[in-house]
């Protein structure tokens, strides 16, 4: 099948091409993220496959369709920028990589929280100036804490199993709680206690019309004065502007994210030689209590050579006529 990658790099041509070894389809690579100006490049083909901050809306559906496309693979596991619902109509497949390391992304959020707890960032710009003062520097021991989590699905089971190892206690809030999770040591709650007994939040729930803002001014106002928040799941579910106001008045601790609120267009490319047009993010990096990296949670050997074969194996299955075992969930 000749397939239009969307959105792609290096790094991708060099997984996917090796990922379709035995698959043998054709592969275009497209440096533009897909949407309605650059649907039409997908022309010719019969898949097209997107991730993270493609714009996969009606408009772009329509001229995908119309261009003969029948099977969209999004190489993430997040689908929020799918209009779901068009695709069907349009006769669409949509697949996703719903099941890849989620030790990639626990580990990542892991490391945000140790890095932000203890000023690793800020601990390591002073020693390159030689500036060995600890002023400012003080964290605090995980040890014995109450850590927060919202979303104990695949990656927030790998936190918690991780945190526990801290000596943390585990809180979860879950729209929809597993009790496995319970088993394996932790206890759900509301929304509201979570963010009362809460030290450090973190985020593991997907984009969808319910969760978008969750953590709102509200949120904030009931969190624990000076807890620490990390993001690694999608911008929009913090209402950003919020958290931001909440760091200003120094009701939250600090924030690290590896996802933010109005990433598309900005992150996975450089900006190095021109000004920040994003003021929101602008002052969030100036804070000395923000950690952002740029959605790399996925981004390790082992999640990335799945997630690269996954999306291969599922235009496979199709032009086989296959069961598509990674289709988004309806
Ligand atoms: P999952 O589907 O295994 O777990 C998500 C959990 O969120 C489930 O337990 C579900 O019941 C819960 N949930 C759904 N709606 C909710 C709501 N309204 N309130 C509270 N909880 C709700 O997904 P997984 O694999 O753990 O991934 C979670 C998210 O992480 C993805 O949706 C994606 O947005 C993000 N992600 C980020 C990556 C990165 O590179 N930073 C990479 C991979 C995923």
């Amino acid at each position: 099948m000749k397939i239009a990658v969307y959105s792609a790099h290096d790094y991708d041509r060099d997984g996917l091409t090796a990922a379709n070894a035995a698959g043998g389809h054709d592969l275009l690579f497209i440096k533009a993220p897909l949407s309605a100006a650059t649907a039409r490049q997908a022309a010719g083909c019969g898949g097209a496959c997107i991730f993270v901050n493609d714009h996969a809306d009606a408009e772009a559906l329509r001229i995908l369709a119309e261009d003969g496309v029948h099977l969209l693979a999004l190489r993430c596991a997040g689908f929020n920028n799918v209009d779901a619902a068009e695709a069907k109509r349009l006769g669409i497949s949509v697949t996703r990589v719903g099941d890849y390391s989620p030790h990639s992304v626990a580990e990542h959020a892991v490391a945000l929280l140790l890095a932000l707890n203890r000023n690793i960032p800020i601990a390591h710009e002073r020693v390159l100036a030689n500036d060995y003062r600890l002023d400012g520097l003080m964290g605090f021991d995980l040890y014995g804490k109450t850590i927060g989590i919202i979303g104990a699905g695949r990656i927030g089971a790998v936190f918690a199993g991780i945190l526990r190892g801290f000596g943390c206690t585990i809180i979860a809030y879950d729209a929809y709680p597993d009790p496995e999770f319970e088993r394996a040591g932790a206890r759900f709650v509301s929304l509201a206690e979570l963010a009362a007994q809460s030290d450090a939040i973190s985020l593991h729930c997907p984009l969808t019309p319910d969760t978008r803002h969750l953590l709102d001014a509200d949120f904030f106002a009931a969190c624990k004065p000076g807890a620490l928040l990390v993001n690694t799941s999608r911008g929009a579910v913090l209402d950003t502007a919020a958290a931001l106001a909440a760091l200003h008045s120094g009701h939250l601790g600090g924030l690290a994210l590896d996802v933010y609120e109005f990433e598309a267009g900005l992150f996975f490319e450089d900006h190095s030689q021109s000004a920040l047009a994003d003021p929101l993010l602008a002052e969030l990096q100036q804070l000395p209590n923000v950690l952002i990296t740029g959605h790399q949670g996925f981004f390790t050997r082992e999640a990335f050579s799945t997630i690269c074969q996954t999306t291969i194996d599922s235009f496979t299955a199709y032009e086989k006529g296959a069961p598509l075992v990674n289709r988004i969930p309806d």
